[in-house]
């Protein structure tokens, strides 16, 4: 028997290549060492997206990407989080065991105060929506990147707490964080976000893609001077898209027989490697919606087929089942 793998993606802008480094990419290696379900999650996407036609392109482009990048419907069950009711009953279940001050410490909520934001009630509540998405389907595994960390933890807590009250009801997940790319750097050398315009976006076409990259911030080395390859924002893509390349590459920073232009035109040359394939699978993709829409149609039966039974056994365990 196979375990168990669970993951998700909010459909709220582009999809950039810190997202697909830091936790796409993993979903595509695992999906057959585990038995995966990767889903869209509207509902949390909804505390951010308030225009109609924005949160429902997001939602199909979200799909396509999935299917774009590698995950094959067959083997991994792909569908929306809000196609599933049991995971909104669920998360209420959670919430009435929940203390507050658990929430309270959670980063995205602290952030969001520290700012001055007006925080609405989806915000507050998202990791409990959250632990509801992970633990319905008795997860095993959760591939996230470094950021989700803290969620994973609450999810735990809220397990744990669940299964004290009730007796053992939900498995305690483990989370997968891959620390070798656990933070992409953006254009700029910060964070690669969508909120800092320093993303490079996973299907960018090849002249946004030149742009970008030769816009990425360097230090002011001439082309015959040695370069250090650790503090180099080109370099840090370089480890991302070259495989083959890189030991060469590094020599040849430290040697000083390489100009950041040079690297520049080497980056987009292996960029367009890995996206070209990639973007291609989407255009193709955009042309065929209904495919699109049966694929999720089908990944929503599949999912039902786990989280409906598990929800009856948690309105069992409460008390709610008479
Ligand atoms: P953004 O910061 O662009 O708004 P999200 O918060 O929507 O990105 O993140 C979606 C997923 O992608 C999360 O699992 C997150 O860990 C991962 N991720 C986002 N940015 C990066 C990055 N720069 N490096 C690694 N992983 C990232
Ligand atoms: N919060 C995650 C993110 O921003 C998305 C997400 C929602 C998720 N529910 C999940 C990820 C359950 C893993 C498991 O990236």
């Amino acid at each position: 028997m196979k375990l168990r793998l669970l993951s998700g993606v909010k459909p709220t802008g582009q999809i950039h290549i810190g997202n697909y480094f830091g936790a796409i990419r993993q979903f595509v290696e695992l999906q057959d060492k585990y038995e995966s379900f990767i889903f869209i999650a509207d509902y949390h996407a909804l505390n951010q997206i308030h225009h109609k036609d924005e949160l429902s392109r997001y939602i199909m482009e979200t799909a396509t990407m999935y299917l774009a990048v590698g995950l094959d419907p067959k083997r991994t069950v792909l569908f929306r989080q809000s196609d599933i009711s049991a995971v909104t009953e669920l998360m209420w279940i959670f919430n009435s065991i929940t203390p507050m001050p658990l929430l309270q410490r959670a980063h995205a909520f602290k952030d969001a105060t520290a700012k001055g934001h007006t925080i609405n009630m989806g915000l507050f509540d998202y990791p409990v929506l959250m632990a509801a998405d992970i633990l319905l389907y008795d997860t095993d595994l959760v591939p996230v990147g470094k950021d989700q960390q803290q969620h994973l933890e609450i999810t735990r807590e809220i397990a744990g707490m669940f299964n004290r009250l009730y007796g053992e009801t939900f498995k305690i997940p483990a989370s997968n964080i891959n620390e070798s790319v656990a933070v992409v750097t953006g254009l700029d050398g910060r964070k690669m976000s969508k909120s800092y315009g320093n993303a490079i976006g996973l299907f960018d076409d090849p002249t946004t893609i030149r742009k970008k990259v030769m816009s990425i911030v360097t230090d002011s080395r001439t082309p015959g001077e040695p370069k250090d390859p650790e503090t180099c924002n080109i370099f840090s893509l370089h480890k991302l898209f070259s495989q083959t390349e890189l030991p060469e590459l590094e020599q040849r920073y430290r040697a000083g027989t390489i100009s950041y232009k040079e690297s520049k035109e080497a980056l987009i040359t292996t960029i367009e490697r890995m996206l070209g394939p990639i973007r291609a699978r989407k255009q193709e993709l955009d042309r065929d919606p209904g495919l699109v829409l049966r694929i999720l149609n089908d990944g929503r039966q599949r999912a039902q087929a786990v989280a409906d039974p598990k929800l009856r056994e948690v309105k069992r365990r409460v008390g709610l089942a008479l």
